[in-house]
Formats: C-alpha cells, structure tokens, sequence
C-alpha cells in the first residue's frame, strides 16, 4: 500500500509566485515570509514524497461561474500552469499520476462522494504557489501530482464537515492502493482575507493563529463549525481554509506537529502554513524536536463556550 508521510497545509497568495518571478523573495518585505518556509522545504526534501495531493480551489481560470463543481479530482498525465493573464509563468508543467488519481476516483464514488472527472485542465495559483513554497523551482517537480478542485468560490459551497469526511476516503485510497508511493497531502488557501464587498481587506490574526493550533489539535471542532462562521471570523476568501479540512481528514487524531510559521499581511491575507506527521508512525524527518505551534486561544471563542 501507499503511505501517507506528511499533512500540510498553506496559504496559496498569488503575490507570493509574482514576488519569486519578480527576484524579490529576499527583499526586506517578503524576507521573512519566505524564511519561515525553509524548514518545511527542508523537512519535505527528507521525506522525500513521490506524489502529492494537492488540495485546492481554481479562481475563475478553469471554471468559470458558469459551470463550478463542487469536487473535481484531475486524472490527467500533465497539468500545465494557467496563464492568468501576466503571461505564460517560468516553471515547468506538473505529472499527474493518473492511475492513483482514478483509483482516488474510483474509492470516491464508492464512499458516495461523486466528483467531477478531469482528464485535461489547467492549474492556477491555487495549485502552482503551494508547489513553489515547498518544492522551490526545480527544473522538473519532484513528485507527481493529484489535484482535487473544491469549490469555495460560488455559494453553495461544501460544508466543512463534508470536506472533512472526504480526507477520510482521501486516507482509504492510499492506504488501498497497491503501489508503494510515498504520499503528502497538502491542503491550501486562507488563511483569513476577503478581497471583495464592504470588508474588504478584513484579515484576524488572531483567529489564524488559533486556526493553525487547533488544525493539529481539535479538528472536530473546525469540521462542525457552519460556513458561515467560517466566512464570518476569516472572511469570505477565508472561506478557503475549510481545504485544509481534507487533508486533515486523511490524517490521524494524533498527529506530531513539525513545522508552523504565520506572516500577516501577505497581499491581503493572513499566511499561514503547517506541516504535520502522524503520530503513530512520525519519521522525525524533522530536525531537532516537534515544533509547538503559535500559542493561541482557540479558534472560535463562542463555540468553545458554547
Ligand atoms: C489573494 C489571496 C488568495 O488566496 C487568492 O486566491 C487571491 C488573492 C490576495 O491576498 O491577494
Ligand atoms: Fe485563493
């Protein structure tokens, strides 16, 4: 069987690829966020992963609002990057892994979740910034990719539970898949922004920091909470970090955290990124010992006394 070596969880800004295209990742501005990834590409070179699943949301580039799935999983050989309109970008396409991608498929609709099926599609931001932050810019990527498409953008979106769920079947795929791939999840987005309407600019540090603590610790509690509260206390675009949910619901209950890191604002939005193993079976790929995570309250105030 596959075997799940790494959760990871991480902002996908956009600024973030332009600010590497542009040679100004060691400028005074973006220095300490791309710093505070180090670790984590550091971890990721040991582990030596040889697919990743990436989870995450197009943005208009190949679903328009005319037609949006709310899960699509691509079972394509290549999945080039979308020009989103400052030309075609410098780094190379991305390998699928089509036969584990159709397997994914296949235990999906088993487990009655039924996604839309992608042999052809391009891969923006979403997909393009996580890889960079982890990967760098090698001339080819270092593992084959699966990407899976969840709408967080045209209401009505999943419900954070389901996404939750859905990490659980992510789980029975690999671990009934009969190769011996070494495989990391990686759910991307938020953390809080809102790019749009009358909180424009909204960001919540602190609900972030709470968010990056209570992934690792009380996940339960970020799968029941409602959309809304989720649009509420991260803002719509914040909305995003219910991604992170599927990858955490591949993960065990217990897991070790490695690597946390939190810089606000990147663009408009609060960044934040994690990397975890499952406790059970941690490598200690890491060096040194097990990172605490930001000290914080929990993520939702009103729940926790409820
Ligand atoms: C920004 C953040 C996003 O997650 C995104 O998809 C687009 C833009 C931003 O902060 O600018
Ligand atoms: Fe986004």
């Amino acid at each position: 069987m596959a075997k799940l070596i790494g959760g990871l969880g991480t902002s996908h800004v956009p600024s973030i690829a332009a600010a590497i295209d542009k040679g100004l990742a060691g400028t005074d501005a973006w220095k300490p966020f791309f710093d505070g990834y180090v670790p984590a590409k550091e971890w990721i070179a040991r582990a030596k992963p040889d697919i990743a699943v990436v989870i995450f949301n197009d943005h208009g580039n190949s679903f328009f609002l005319d037609r949006v799935p709310t899960f699509a999983v691509g079972c394509a050989e290549e999945y080039r990057p979308v020009d989103e309109g400052w030309g075609p970008r410098p780094i190379p396409p991305f390998e699928g892994a089509a036969d584990f991608s159709w397997h994914l498929i296949d235990t999906l609709v088993d487990n009655r979740f039924d996604p839309m099926i992608c042999q052809e599609i391009e891969v923006d931001h979403g997909l393009q910034v996580p890889m960079e932050l982890f990967f760098g810019r090698p001339e080819a990527w270092p593992v084959r990719v699966v990407p899976i498409f969840v709408n967080v953008i045209q209401y009505p979106i999943p419900l954070p539970s389901r996404c939750y769920e859905m990490g659980r079947v992510l789980r029975q795929a690999i671990e009934s898949w009969p190769g011996d791939e070494r495989v990391v999840v990686i759910g991307t987005g938020g953390l809080s922004h809102q790019l749009q309407g009358s909180r424009a600019g909204f960001v919540n540090p602190e609900a972030d920091r709470a968010f990056l603590k209570d992934i690792a610790t009380d996940p339960d509690r970020l799968a029941a909470m409602s959309r809304e509260r989720y649009v509420e206390m991260f803002g719509s675009e914040g909305a995003e970090l219910m991604m992170w949910l599927v990858m955490r619901g591949a993960m065990d209950r217990d897991v070790v955290v490695r690597h946390t890191h939190y810089f606000v604002p990147a663009s408009m939005t609060g960044a934040g990124m994690i990397v975890m193993e499952n406790a059970a079976t941690a490598e200690a790929v890491g060096p040194g010992a097990p990172s605490p995570g930001p000290e914080a309250p929990a993520t939702d105030p009103e729940a926790r006394a409820a």
